[in-house]
């Protein structure tokens, strides 16, 4: 009877697409920087493909914005088109058909000549149609030309200022509240929110023939000045959440304090964790399979002083600043998951012992390593980070809420040599594993 191949025909097309449905996917961000990086951070074209294996989506960082044309530009010319980096990346999609290659626009990494993080030019693009597309078509011509799959949007917004959290101090600043978020933010926010959500339609109408959308969500963007949620979901494939680096060595110089929880904390800031984060998004839209949670490769570590304690339990008082860089990535405050590994393997200074690591058997909140200061005056360090076990718990989250997967927030920053245990790219795999 055709009647029931036709109900056949539906069931295995339901089957089909729920069991689709349910695996995770993993967007792997690649830093394009981590080619050209002296020494052992350097990843080279064969070490990615190892990565490659793993990914659904392979996210190349970033291109920049050019303030006068407004049109996207190679923030590394030199690395770009003199080294044709790009072909080379693309070049892989022959040996992974599978994965998908997105250009990203944005991620923090566009600076004005000062070498502070642009935004002017990513608020000012949005307020004249001329100038979106200007945007518009240079994004598409150069997706075009080096055969990417599609665009992702880090976009630039300004950023919630950081707030202190801390005893009196606490309750004082929040006696401040209105003033405080008006300091810190954009004017004409409501306006750029709409202007935005109509650069995304513009985009959307010409990516259906020409490929994947997605907008990926800075940390300390607040998505409810920005982001009209109803509208973008519609025009955007997937959004990768910032649900990373709530506390930075940076934002936050005197308090150390577990960077991305993944539940809500004690006497803290209540949108400073990843559920929060993605229950707004939940609330405000009918898809969770369109939200990818953000998940960081890396460690923020910190310095701390004498008047820090010895207990190691956060939040820490006076701490002071980032804590020294990096052997590999040598930037202050930030430890790849490699160089995390070896300060809990070998003496953090001659003679002593290693980070003391500190787990998280309520699977909740997150890890620590630390090593209190020396009576003699030596500074201590105190590392906020992710392993491969509790990425593997954030991944589980994913599951637990129907989320559509996880964004790794980046590859180059994990252990890709296999120098912690014999394994690259632990981090990657777990999440793999678990999604
Ligand atoms: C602060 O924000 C409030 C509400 O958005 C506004 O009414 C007020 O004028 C702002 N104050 C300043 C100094 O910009
Ligand atoms: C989400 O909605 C629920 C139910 O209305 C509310 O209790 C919760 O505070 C909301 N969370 C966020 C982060 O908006």
């Amino acid at each position: 009877m055709p009647n029931s191949w036709i109900s056949v025909i539906f069931m295995l097309c339901l089957f089909w697409h729920s069991s689709y449905g349910n695996v995770g996917k993993l967007v792997c961000y690649y830093d394009g920087a981590s080619f050209v990086r002296e020494g052992p951070a350097q990843l080279s074209l064969r070490e990615l493909e190892i990565a490659l294996g793993f990914c659904n989506i392979l996210v190349y960082g970033y291109a920049g914005i050019d303030a006068e044309t407004f049109k996207l530009k190679s923030l590394n010319p030199q690395l770009t088109y003199n080294q044709d980096h790009y072909r080379h990346i693309i070049a892989l999609k022959q040996k992974f058909p599978h994965v998908r290659f997105l250009l990203s626009v944005g991620g923090d990494r566009d600076l004005n000549s000062e070498g502070v993080v642009e935004t002017e030019t990513y608020l000012r693009l949005l307020e004249e149609p001329e100038r979106r597309n200007s945007f518009k078509l240079s994004a598409i011509e150069e997706l075009r030309k080096f055969g990417f799959d599609g665009l992702d949007l880090a976009w630039q917004f300004p950023k919630n200022k950081p707030k202190v959290e801390r005893g009196a101090i606490k309750k004082a600043w929040h006696a401040f509240k209105g003033w405080f978020k008006n300091s810190s933010i954009d004017e004409k926010a409501e306006e750029h929110k709409e202007q935005f959500a109509t650069l995304l339609r513009e985009l959307a109408v010409q990516m259906q023939t020409n490929g994947i959308l997605s907008l990926t969500m800075l940390p300390h963007v607040d998505a409810s000045l920005f982001i009209d949620v109803a509208s973008v979901m519609n025009y955007v494939d997937f959004v990768n959440l910032g649900t990373y680096d709530f506390q930075t060595p940076e934002r936050n110089p005197k308090v150390a304090d577990i960077p991305a929880p993944l539940y809500a904390m004690y006497d803290r800031e209540p949108s400073f964790n990843l559920d929060y984060q993605v229950q707004y998004w939940i609330n405000q839209t009918a898809n969770a399979q369109k939200l990818h949670i953000g998940v960081a490769t890396y460690a923020r570590a910190w310095l701390m002083s004498r008047d820090s304690g010895i207990t190691g339990y956060p939040p820490i008082p006076a701490t002071e600043g980032a804590a020294p860089m990096g052997k590999q990535t040598g930037v202050p405050g930030l430890l790849s998951w490699p160089e995390v590994c070896e300060l809990l393997q070998v003496p953090f200074n001659k003679d002593k012992a290693p980070l003391r690591k500190v787990g998280d058997p309520t699977k909740r909140f997150g890890i620590y390593a630390y090593h209190a200061a020396e009576d003699e005056g030596e500074k201590g360090i105190w590392v906020g980070y992710e392993d491969p076990t509790s990425a593997a718990i954030k991944a589980g989250y994913v599951h637990a809420k129907g989320l559509g997967g996880v964004a790794l927030f980046d590859i180059s920053l994990d252990d890709f040599r296999g120098q912690c245990a014999d394994e690259k790219y632990p981090i990657l795999r777990s999440i793999k594993y678990k999604l």
